[in-house]
């Protein structure tokens, strides 16, 4: 990271829906030394998600997502430079992504490519799956699709609920999203 030390840090909007524990994790990832990223707002299609008391607690804009084309002017109007999806549950259009191509990126918790869209630890553990993950990846028009930026694997052991799972696949998410937009930055 020691070419970022001077650079600019890039404008980040990061996009929730719901407990924000990702947000958060991001929030305090842009204010350690040598983070290549500061927090400019947060976007929230849910005016009740719990995440945005940490936009609060931190001094974070923050916008509700009602109009796409309200969001997609305060964005471009700000000079936003790098989206983070974290639990947002609303399918971005078209329209939206083409608007800012490769600068949206994405957690979702399983192994990509398998196990796309919803209830994934559920699934995963119906097909007696052995091992499970994180992946973090840019936003194309498909879902769940687009290019991977960096995975974590998680053992599953037989006693594994999806809660359990998932609070142990949200642990290694809270590492895998700072590093991989490190390595994103890196790679710039
Ligand atoms: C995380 O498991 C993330 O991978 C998925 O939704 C969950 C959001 O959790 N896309 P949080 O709101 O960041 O706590």
């Amino acid at each position: 990271m020691a070419k970022l030390i001077g650079f600019k840090k890039i404008k980040t909007s990061v996009f929730i829906s719901g407990r924000g524990s990702n947000f958060k994790n991001l929030v305090r990832f842009s204010l350690t030394k040598n983070s290549p990223i500061k927090i400019f707002c947060v976007i929230s299609n849910n005016l009740n998600a719990e995440g945005l008391i940490t936009a609060k607690k931190y001094r974070i804009k923050k916008k509700i997502y009602d109009s796409e084309t309200k969001i997609i002017n305060y964005l471009n109007k700000n000079k936003i430079e790098l989206i983070c999806l974290a639990g947002f549950m609303k399918v971005l259009s078209k329209n939206f992504i083409n608007n800012f191509k490769g600068k949206i990126i994405n957690i979702h918790p399983s192994l990509l490519p398998k196990y796309k869209g919803l209830n994934t630890h559920q699934r995963v553990i119906n097909n007696c799956e052995k091992i499970s993950g994180c992946t973090v990846h840019f936003v194309s028009a498909k879902l769940d699709s687009g290019k991977i930026i960096l995975q974590k694997t998680v053992k599953i052991s037989k006693k594994d609920t999806p809660s359990t799972l998932a609070k142990r696949i949200l642990k290694q998410e809270h590492i895998l999203y700072p590093k991989a937009i490190k390595k994103l930055v890196a790679s710039l």
